[in-house]
């Protein structure tokens, strides 16, 4: 939610006086109007033009291997001549490198500047140093990223050659250092794969005096906004380090497609920029954001990744300063240029057989996305705002009236006292307890926002005050600036102090309720009167860091400040916390879920949000979705359907409302409309033991829960461009919304194999990889099984899913071509971290020529647990011809005949009732 007042004023204003563009245009930065953008673009076009004389080479001197923590470490020297003099007058800036191989296709490499830490401008409360810190918050703590073992040609050095080579022992990764112009390449399986440095874009803005200013560059060096920022909404930015930018290119050889970088209204593989702006990753509130954009939104992952048929590769620059990417589609390559404000080069670049195996090596660093409450991703309902706990509860009940399961209601920002947070509003919620206890008689759940502001003068924003918890300016005062509340001071959720209180205040405000959960909004931060509405750069976080270094890390701070507190606070039940970030940043995907912000309810932002999904998806943070059907606006009844119809598969499913739309909770559509909607939703609950096992997959090796295509077949050259259909999970279910108006049919890319239409179970096969057109009426939401899979469903109506828990299962078997299909289920108490010591089950099921078998991998320690009955097993006939009369079971040494349901128009034939649970281990044979 925003819409500031400082921006509505100034759309106002653009109003009036005849401007066209958005206001977020207008707020942000172009790359022109940013100081160490424009500078290194022009950087860039003048190495391009001149290919002069390197200025950045290592000092073979510093170079040391063996004995160091490193696999290799050196000092990268660049040279700056003297103005008009030669080289010998001029100064070196000496540059520290090193450069590993890690296990698992891994190499990272760092460059940093070792600075004067007497600051000519500065305060003592500036940390001098360059913010090396960002891999601190990004890393899951238990990840591995020692170097693995390497052999070293030093041999060939100095003498011969201008070059050392590192080869991982163990896999097939190796590193060519070249040193007089600095330069990596990366080889993979003896391919040369990467170039670092290729174009010789590396620029580090070295430490300089402002008299230094003009003196002190290399002639391709600009000095414009070098030591002040002209730019209309932060011109008070004190700069106290000057320019610090640091840059560096990568070619990709071989790869003609990239994606990643989030957060973007755009395509799922990204744009070539040569004649646009660049990628911008800084987080900012951006109301209505413009579609089709290379313009910053509320969150940052810089992780590219790169692929093509046999081959992916994935670029990961950690560095959470203000960054642009400039992308340049070559025939047989593509070229990359980072640049970013503050902080160090820090790159660990990822390469595999295929694009699943980048994604999950990622995640093997920044950690895997959290498994989270069931309840979690079944059906929540948002509204800015529901007024009282009357309002509550009447969506509550009239949901179970219209048969809609649900399992959150949500609360914005009015249930605060006056806005501020950590307070209820009195008279509206009187008894909060008594309102959680109504709700979880059904096993339901609340979300209260709490945000990173806190409104001045009352006893939380000064307790924050007092125990300098808060972000503060360059001269060591708490910063106030605009939000929701007026007047405001921020949590400073860096600061591990500051940490301890913002637990302490959570803890406060969740007492010991069972099912009240957190929403984080406006963390990037949002700050109203701020500069491109976020903080000024020159803030300061605890360790005396600037705002300008860790902008779009702070998010991410907020929210795991917030989990940690939760988790605490439900210890003696072990809960896990569910909890919402609308800020985030590499390794979110741990501790939070998050949504696309703060759409409009058109076609052109559902169209957009499948993408936008997707790409969150691939750069392992999954647990992600729009608002349905758009946040601002009111929907027509057909986009409301469709927009259900494609919401029905985000990972992260909820309907919200901005406080100015029509009310369109479910309950109150009109028919058929209602019915049409309510079994959109009950199909995400019969799903939800297959969509609880992808979450689970992806939390043991990090891949998607929204696969694009060339995820799931990246052998086919078709595939690459294709961001409006996708797989869930690895459960061979393949989905293609309908995001036009009007249309009632759809064009669906099909690979070859045998396909099935879900709801009929008529059967197709594809020959060869094409695209087939499909009746899509209104009503119908395009949705296919590939053949090979088996899925597992709870299909009896119930009112959230804490009543399915223990609710029969259906298994439906979809064999492919060979006659061949296989499932897995996995499932838990899917409330608390009793499955981290062995409380599940996972079971494999599989099918060939008409014997299905039951295979449990793990059992939780009490049989009873998890035993559902399987109430209906589902075949379908697929291309064989299936006419099967009865069934034979076996388990352990019991055997017994079950009759089978067919007919010759049936497209399947069902064994109902067969007398099996999900705790044994069994199988069925049908005989003719
Ligand atoms: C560090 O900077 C200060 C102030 O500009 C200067 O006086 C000093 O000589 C510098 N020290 C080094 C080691 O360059
Ligand atoms: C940078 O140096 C030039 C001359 O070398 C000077 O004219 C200019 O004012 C300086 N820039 C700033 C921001 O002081
Ligand atoms: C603030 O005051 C309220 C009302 O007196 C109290 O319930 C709450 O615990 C106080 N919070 C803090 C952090 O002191």
């Amino acid at each position: 939610m925003h819409l500031t007042n400082f921006a509505s004023r100034i759309l106002l204003v653009l109003v009036l006086i005849g401007q066209t563009l958005a206001f977020t245009d207008y707020l942000l930065k172009s790359c022109s109007q940013s100081g160490f953008c424009l500078r290194n673009r022009h950087y860039a076009r003048e190495m391009q033009k001149a290919r002069k004389q390197e200025a950045y080479s290592i000092d073979p001197t510093s170079i040391q291997t063996q004995d160091t923590d490193h696999s290799f470490q050196a000092n990268i020297l660049k040279r700056v001549p003297s103005q008009n003099g030669g080289e010998a007058s001029g100064k070196t800036i000496v540059l520290p490198l090193f450069v590993d191989i890690l296990d698992g296709g891994k190499v990272r490499f760092k460059i940093n500047e070792l600075r004067n830490s007497t600051l000519e401008r500065g305060v003592d409360v500036i940390n001098p140093k360059r913010y090396d810190e960002a891999y601190m918050w990004a890393f899951d703590k238990s990840a591995n990223v020692s170097p693995a073992d390497v052999d070293i040609s030093t041999s060939y050095w100095p003498s011969r050659r201008d070059d050392i080579e590192i080869k991982s022992k163990d896999s097939e990764v190796s590193v060519r250092v070249h040193l007089t112009k600095f330069r990596i390449e990366i080889f993979y399986r003896g391919k040369l794969v990467l170039v670092v440095n290729d174009r010789m874009l590396l620029n580090v803005e070295h430490q300089r005096s402002l008299q230094e200013n003009a003196s002190q560059k290399l002639p391709e060096e600009l000095t414009f906004n070098d030591f002040e920022d002209s730019f209309q909404y932060s011109k008070e930015d004190s700069l106290p380090f000057g320019p610090e930018s640091v840059a560096l290119d990568f070619t990709l050889i071989g790869i003609n497609d990239v994606y990643g970088i989030p957060e973007h209204a755009d395509s799922l593989r990204l744009k070539d920029t040569q004649n646009t702006e660049p990628y911008r990753l800084f987080n900012v509130d951006v109301f209505e954001y413009n579609l089709q954009a290379k313009t910053p939104m509320y969150g940052a992952i810089p992780l590219m990744i790169g692929a093509k048929p046999g081959f992916a590769a994935g670029v990961f620059w950690v560095n959470s300063a203000d960054t642009w990417v400039d992308i340049e589609y070559d025939e047989s390559e593509t070229k990359t240029h980072w640049i970013s404000e503050a902080g160090v080069i820090d790159v660990m670049i990822f390469l595999a057989d295929n694009p699943l195996e980048v994604t999950s090596a990622y995640t093997e660093v920044t950690g895997r996305p959290q498994l989270p409450m069931i309840s979690s991703i079944g059906y929540h309902q948002c509204r800015w705002n529901y007024n009282d706990e009357k309002d509550v509860l009447t969506v509550d009940s009239q949901m179970d009236k219209a048969g809609i399961p649900y399992d959150f209601i949500w609360l914005d920002l009015e249930y605060t006292d006056d806005k501020k947070f950590f307070t209820w509003k009195p008279d509206a919620f009187p008894n909060p307890e008594r309102m959680l206890r109504k709700l979880w008689k059904l096993g339901r759940n609340l979300v209260t926002l709490i945000d990173p502001h806190l409104k001045i003068n009352y006893n939380v924003s000064e307790l924050v005050e007092t125990s300098k918890s808060s972000v503060r300016n360059h001269d060591d005062s708490s910063y106030h600036g605009h939000c929701w509340p007026g007047e405001s001071i921020w949590i400073d959720t860096l600061s591990s102090s500051a940490r301890k209180v913002w637990r302490q205040l959570i803890d406060g405000f969740l007492m010991n309720y069972d099912n009240l959960h957190i929403w984080n909004d406006m963390n990037e931060p949002s700050i109203f009167s701020g500069p491109e509405t976020t903080a000024p750069k020159d803030l300061l976080h605890g360790g005396g860091f600037e705002e300008r270094s860790v902008h779009n890390l702070y998010g991410l701070t907020v929210h795991e400040a917030t989990y940690e507190a939760m988790k605490e606070s439900y210890s003696n039940k072990a809960k896990r916390p569910f909890l919402l970030t609308r800020s985030f940043f590499a390794g979110s995907q741990r501790t939070a879920a998050t949504w696309t912000g703060d759409n409009v309810a058109n076609w052109d932002y559902l169209h957009i949000s499948v993408p936008m999904c997707l790409t969150n998806n691939i750069v392992g943070y999954p647990f992600i979705g729009a608002d349905i059907a758009g946040f601002s606006g009111d929907p027509t009844p057909e986009l409301l359907i469709r927009w259900y119809q494609a919401g029905v598969w985000y990972p992260f499913f909820r309907g919200h409302a901005h406080i100015d739309a029509e009310r369109r909770e479910p309950y109150l559509l009109q028919e058929p409309v209602r019915s049409i909607v309510r079994d959109i939703i009950r199909l995400r609950y019969s799903l939800l033991p297959t969509f609880y096992t992808a979450f689970h997959v992806s939390s043991i090796n990090g891949t998607p829960i929204m696969n694009p295509l060339f995820y799931v077949h990246p052998e086919l050259e078709g595939v690459y461009d294709i961001d409006d259909q996708f797989y869930l999970g690895q459960t061979g279910l393949l989905v293609k919304p309908v995001t036009e108006e009007g249309a009632t049919e759809v064009s669906v890319f099909f690979p070859s194999g045998l396909f099935y239409e879900y709801e009929s179970m008529k059967s197709f096969s594809i020959d060869k990889p094409r695209r087939i057109t499909i009746d899509a009426p209104l009503e119908k939401l395009p949705l296919f099984i590939e053949g090979g899979t088996i899925i597992v469903r709870r299909d009896r109506y119930r009112r959230s899913s804490k009543l399915m828990a223990n609710d029969p299962i259906t298994l439906l078997v979809a064999p492919n071509k060979e006659g061949r299909a296989s499932g897995k289920l996995y499932t838990d108490d899917g409330e608390t971290f009793a499955f981290q010591t062995g409380e599940y089950i996972d079971i494999s099921f599989d099918y060939e020529q008409g014997v299905l078998t039951s295979r449990i991998n793990h059992k939780p320690s009490d049989g009873q647990l998890f035993a559902s009955k399987i109430e209906k097993i589902i075949i379908a006939k697929g291309d064989a011809a299936q006419s099967s009369s009865y069934a034979l079971l076996k388990k352990g040494s019991n055997e017994w005949m079950q009759s089978v349901e067919y007919s010759e128009e049936s497209n399947f034939i069902t064994i109902k009732n067969p007398h099996l649970n999900l705790q044994e281990m069994w199988s069925m044979i049908l005989h003719g």
